[in-house]
């Protein structure tokens, strides 16, 4: 069993792309702004964005942390996506998702420039993903490509099966692992809350993606000997035992999964870090698109 360590690789991106940004600055050129916006105090969010904005300062990149409050009114959030929309010196920004229950997200989403999305979640980003055409891709099932392409692990004919339909995950992923692409030409399942008997699916699966939430989801007795298991779960599980009182769950059972599996990414440590890392390389893209 071969971990594919999300860590390692997001830091050998992370170090690509502060080389690039070294090159940047030696020729006068303006580097990558990245703006980021928090509304509310939601703690794995504050985690998330806080992490995002220290990679920028690692790697060289601008970043601006834009912190609203929970009851900011849907106007006021789109007035300031259209502030960051206008401003030249942002390349790309993020809205940090979930947004309080009384903002409309899809309105939000909509309103950013799709040339600034670097998140990717634009009706335009994911219209163009779907074509194939040049796009932000979801920096999740972007990140998933790269680790699978970086660890060489073959997909092309494989049978992909991804648990869970949500934009952000599962949709993506299950389109562009179907596409002509690296880490790609997948034939591809969607099993989510209404399927019936996915255990079915996952047992006839050579690669599994679960994005479903549900922590330590997939047992052993789930998946065929030799399976490629690619948790994106990431769930607070209150623990006692742990000084914060909690510990994080994927949506995979390790134990049990990793024993059959050739490939498994851990949690921590697998898919979130890779997040990061597309984000950034999203970011740089901006730049070079907006020069
Ligand atoms: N919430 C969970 N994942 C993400 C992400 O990739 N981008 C944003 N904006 N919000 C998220």
């Amino acid at each position: 069993m071969t971990l594919l360590d999300g860590k390692k690789v997001s830091n050998d991106i992370k170090d690509e792309i502060a080389e690039q940004v070294k090159q940047m600055k030696s020729n006068g050129e303006k580097v990558p702004h990245l703006a980021a916006v928090l509304v509310g105090t939601d703690g794995a969010s504050m985690t998330y964005v806080g992490a995002k904005v220290k990679a920028c300062e690692r790697i060289g990149f601008e970043s601006t942390l834009i912190e609203l409050p929970e009851e900011t009114t849907e106007e006021e959030l789109l007035k300031q996506i259209n502030d960051l929309n206008t401003n030249d010196d942002i390349d790309g920004f993020i809205v940090q998702l979930p947004l309080p229950k009384h903002i409309d997200e899809q309105k939000v989403l909509m309103a950013i420039n799709p040339d600034k999305d670097v998140d990717g979640f634009h009706p335009t980003n994911v219209g163009r993903m779907t074509l194939d055409l040049p796009s932000f891709l979801p920096a999740t099932p972007f990140g998933i490509l790269e680790l699978l392409e970086r660890y060489n692990v073959e997909t092309s004919g494989k049978h992909v099966v991804v648990i869970g339909r949500s934009h952000i995950v599962g949709r993506p992923m299950s389109i562009l692992m179907s596409q002509k692409r690296n880490a790609g030409n997948a034939t591809v399942t969607v099993v989510h809350s209404r399927t019936k008997n996915i255990e079915a699916f996952t047992k006839d699966a050579d690669i599994i993606v679960a994005a479903l939430g549900i922590p330590e989801f997939l047992t052993g007795d789930m998946v065929k000997d030799g399976v490629v298991v690619v948790d994106v779960g990431i769930t607070r599980v209150s623990d006692e035992t742990k000084k914060r009182g909690y510990r994080l769950a994927g949506d995979v059972h390790f134990d049990s999964v990793s024993a059959k599996s050739s490939f498994i990414t851990p949690v921590p440590g697998g898919v979130g870090p890779m997040n990061i890392a597309m984000l950034l390389k999203n970011t740089l893209l901006a730049r070079s698109l907006s020069v």
